[in-house]
């Protein structure tokens, strides 16, 4: 129910900038369990702001230049115009597509009566259909960068734009199975009243559910990851194409965990370590599908000790990690 509902300009670490040390932190990792430390791992204040001068490197890199009138990102659309100037299209469409749509906002049968391709994009749809709500308000509060524009508030724009930009790679991976006619369904009424009134609340207050949202994304991607080969194993091309898709999406994700992780001191990161657990449950009771994909007791353990050893090489290469939690 929170997620990024958390996602906004980032006001109150505004003034953290202004005392930086302007180092950069290499990126570049190389495999082991033992190179690093978990991410809730304590990092000074001094780290902290250091952090976030090289998190702003890496992201103009990593995004290229804003469009901010499109919500989106030089490099990102480069990326989609990629995939789809090669589109890949499953060999076996769903065998009815009308259950997807039917559960696909709202679960309506009775989840263990569908097939586990369906039952992974109405998941899928469902978590990206949270995101798509919460950035949608958050935009809604955000300005024109100019030059009197914050590092935070800059660092927040992108944010929010790589996160539109991850709503067109969820559109690719449901076209890929034949799924064109998707929208993102607003929220009711209620539920849209929260996503606009909590860009209102204190970062303070905000930023350990916002880091924990983060975090649960990531974990999710990780587990749809790895039950792609299961699901997907009569479509090797649909699969690959699905997996290169949600890589792309997972290697901002990683970045903004870092990212979102670098707000916390702390007592915001005890907070967040125990924030994990119930708000991974409380997300996932609400989206039937994930009991029968995933086994939601691994993915607690999974964010509550989550370090990078967990993630590829290449992925760290592309991604970006606090200096604090590199061993
Ligand atoms: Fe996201
Ligand atoms: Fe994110």
């Amino acid at each position: 129910m929170f997620r990024s509902l958390l996602l906004r300009p980032f006001l109150a670490g505004a003034d953290l900038h202004t005392r930086v040390t302007l180092s950069r932190v290499s990126s570049v990792i190389a495999p082991g369990r033992s190179r690093y430390r978990s991410i809730f791992t304590s990092a000074t204040r001094r780290e902290r702001i250091a952090n976030f001068e090289s998190y702003w490197a890496y992201s103009v890199g990593h995004d290229g230049e804003i469009l901010q009138d499109q919500k989106d990102l030089v490099k990102k659309r480069e990326t989609l115009v990629g995939f789809q100037a090669h589109p890949v299209r499953s060999r076996r469409p769903l065998a009815d597509p009308a259950r997807f749509y039917r559960n696909h906002v709202i679960m309506q049968d009775d989840p263990r009566t569908l097939d586990r391709k369906t039952l992974l994009l109405t998941f899928l749809y469902k978590f990206a259909r949270h995101e798509y709500v919460g950035i949608s308000a958050a935009w809604d509060r955000t300005e024109q960068i100019t030059e009197s524009t914050s590092l935070i508030a800059k660092i927040g724009l992108y944010h929010l734009c790589e996160e539109f930009s991850h709503m067109r790679l969820f559109q690719e991976i449901l076209r890929t199975f034949h799924l064109d006619q998707v929208e993102w369904v607003p929220l009711g009424k209620w539920m849209s009243r929260m996503y606009r009134l909590f860009p209102m609340f204190p970062e303070a207050m905000l930023a350990p559910p916002a880091f924990v949202s983060e975090l649960m994304g990531l974990t999710v991607y990780q587990h749809i990851d790895g039950v792609l080969d299961d699901i997907l194993a009569d479509e090797p091309e649909a699969r690959e194409r699905i997996r290169a898709l949600l890589r792309e999406v997972m290697t901002d994700e990683l970045a903004h965990v870092g990212q979102r992780r670098n707000f916390l001191g702390p007592l915001g990161l005890r907070a967040a370590h125990l924030m994990v657990e119930s708000m991974y449950r409380a997300f996932f009771r609400d989206i039937p599908e994930t009991r029968l994909l995933f086994d939601v007791e691994q993915m607690v353990r999974d964010g509550k000790a989550f370090d990078y050893s967990t993630i590829t090489p290449e992925m760290l290469e592309k991604s970006w990690v606090p200096s604090y939690c590199n061993a």
